[in-house]
């Protein structure tokens, strides 16, 4: 069973309860990460939450809303081996996963609504990662991480 995590600041409450339903219908086995309430927060705590559990294998997959998404992308992808991803179509859905092989869903509380956000998380789940070049790709990225002493080399 896929393990999923997912969390959202006070702007993507609605939309993270719409994933975590979208994820569970699914079958996954879905971590809540907070918040759980309309109580202004800061988007990184919840970031670390959920890309650190990515980032050391403790989910599998991992799912961030902010108001905009663009916080929660900064910050998660501080992570090494967290591919985050930051999509407002089912097209960038479906790549992030096809070419990117994206481990974090990014979305905007404030720049989708629910049932797009549905659309979104589907589409993203229903690709297929293709590798070959795409894979050449993710491995420069992984090699810059050693690069830079992100992980151990
Ligand atoms: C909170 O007001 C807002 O800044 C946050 O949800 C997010 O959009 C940041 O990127």
């Amino acid at each position: 069973m896929q393990r999923f995590v997912v969390g959202s600041d006070h702007g993507g409450i609605d939309v993270k309860g719409a994933v975590i339903a979208t994820l569970e219908r699914r079958g996954a086995q879905v971590v809540d990460a907070g918040t759980n309430g309309p109580a202004s927060v800061d988007y990184p705590d919840f970031a670390v939450k959920v890309a650190g559990m990515v980032s050391r294998g403790e989910a599998d997959q991992g799912v961030l809303v902010c108001g905009t998404g663009i916080g929660m992308s900064m910050a998660a992808n501080k992570f090494p081996g967290v591919r985050a991803a930051l999509v407002t179509d089912e097209f960038m859905a479906r790549m992030s996963r096809e070419h990117n092989n994206a481990n974090i869903l990014v979305l905007g509380g404030r720049v989708v609504d629910v049932p797009t956000a549905e659309k979104l998380v589907t589409a993203w789940l229903d690709a297929t990662f293709e590798g070959g070049r795409h894979q050449s790709r993710l491995d420069k990225i992984t090699a810059l991480e050693r690069e830079l002493g992100l992980v151990k080399q």
